[in-house]
């Protein structure tokens, strides 16, 4: 039985990772061209002003993704290039430029998947609180009833929010991504109006029939250092801040306080019927997941009561990220993930790895092996994964880390922008083309 019968290849990107033109035909400042300002923020000093290119470079990225064989193209919308203020007047430049992405996707047969929000918010709704403030659900719902109105007729599937507990987490309660905002408060109050906005752009989306609509999770697997009850404590906490608080209220489990007692502090900004307006019964779930993290009780970390052991200190190979190389939470998570509802669709929809070299990247190849036996596993045992979306096509701008973790399987110069497929395309390409044979 070929088990990867009916299972797609594709690939991820982001517009603020790529896309560069920051200030090209009417697009309004993000909150990342803010933050990189702060150069000091970025570990090579370096910005998204042009990153890869994409805004000029689209056509010959999207024939790269076909060459290798990839069937879809997972793209997203920059808020402020469409509406440059956050709100009000849409941006007719910005519009035809997703459209001319679209158009092109399907003339050379490529499915364009819709990201609606991977994190470059409007720097003019970040002046008035950005997810802190409630009235966001009002401003991303109307932001979503435009990109539904514009792109939904050649558009099937879309993802609302990409990773809300990275950009809840790392731009409102860390400080290390955009807006650098920090504190328990922006983090309690950033994640309901995320969720909240998030339920209320499915329910725009599913206006207009045949759309498949989901949500992309960030999945980290989280183990206790000792075999002591307060670490395993410790890493239920983390465990249930990183993998359940931004996807267990939208399945109707409201939040998960008793594994997380600071979030009691969330029915501060309940309105009434709230939990209810979180219920979603998403098309499918995305699950996106890099490495594993392992966590110590202690008492004097406030919020959290744990502390990360970090992976050089556990003498496990780590990536350029600093993060362990860790394949083998795909099938744990698709497991995990698939015990909540069996029937519904999940896709693995961003896995790789970061390298700091070029084209000779052999290593990606042996994760992608991995990637590639524990999907068998999963499928084998029933579990109803539809395809599997690569992060990343080219290497690209990785946000607070910069330009040097490269997690594309095409290398970039960034002088020239010249695009090269690494030994990993052209892996890829001979594993695809093979499979398509059988
Ligand atoms: C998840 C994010 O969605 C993406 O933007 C990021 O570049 C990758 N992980 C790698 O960190």
């Amino acid at each position: 039985m070929n088990l990867f019968k009916n299972f797609s290849w594709g690939v991820t990107t982001a517009a603020a990772q790529t896309e560069g033109a920051y200030d090209k035909d009417g697009k309004g400042p993000s909150i990342w061209d803010e933050f990189t300002k702060k150069s000091h923020k970025i570990k090579d000093k370096s910005n998204a002003k042009v990153a890869t290119d994409f805004y000029h470079c689209y056509k010959e990225d999207i024939d790269l993704a076909v060459a290798i064989g990839l069937k879809i193209f997972r793209f997203s919308i920059s808020w402020p290039r469409v509406i440059p203020e956050g709100t009000g007047t849409v941006n007719q430049k910005g519009i035809d430029f997703y459209n001319k992405v679209i158009d092109y996707c399907l003339i050379v047969g490529i499915e364009p998947w819709i990201t609606t929000y991977h994190w470059d918010l409007p720097q003019k709704l970040q002046d008035k609180g950005g997810w802190a403030n409630r009235e966001i659900i009002s401003w991303y719902v109307a932001y979503v009833a435009v990109l539904r109105d514009h792109f939904a007729d050649r558009v099937h599937y879309w993802i609302l929010i990409n990773e809300g507990i990275v950009c809840i987490g790392g731009g409102y309660f860390l400080g290390v991504h955009a807006p650098g905002k920090k504190g328990i408060r922006n983090f309690i109050s950033g994640t309901h109006h995320l969720l909240l906005a998030q339920a209320e752009g499915f329910k725009v989306l599913k206006q207009k029939e045949g759309l498949q609509v989901g949500t992309a999770i960030s999945c980290t697997k989280i183990e206790p250092y000792r075999n002591t009850f307060a670490d395993q404590k410790a890493a239920k906490r983390i465990d249930t801040l990183m993998n359940r608080l931004f996807i267990e209220p939208h399945l109707g489990l409201g939040y998960p306080i008793d594994d997380l007692p600071i979030l009691k502090r969330i029915s501060k900004y309940y309105n009434e019927g709230d939990l209810e307006a979180l219920k979603t019964d998403f098309d499918f779930l995305g699950i996106q997941t890099y490495t594993r993290e392992v966590a110590r009780a202690a008492w004097y970390i406030p919020y959290l009561g744990a502390l990360q052991v970090k992976p050089k200190k556990r003498n496990v190979a780590t990536s350029v990220m600093g993060w362990e190389t860790y394949p083998e939470g795909i099938p744990y998570f698709l497991e995990r993930f698939a015990k909540y509802d069996p029937e519904k669709p999940l896709w693995l929809t961003e896995c790789g790895m970061a390298l700091s070299t070029d084209e000779d990247d052999q290593e990606r190849i042996e994760y992608y092996k991995k990637v590639i036996q524990g999907m068998k596993a999963v499928l084998e045992k029933g579990i109803h994964v539809k395809g599997i979306l690569l992060w990343t096509l080219v290497d690209n701008f990785e946000w607070a880390e910069g330009y040097i973790p490269k997690f594309g399987i095409i290398s970039l110069n960034q002088k020239t922008l010249q695009r090269k497929m690494k030994k990993s395309a052209i892996w890829l390409k001979e594993y695809l083309s093979n499979m398509n044979m059988k």
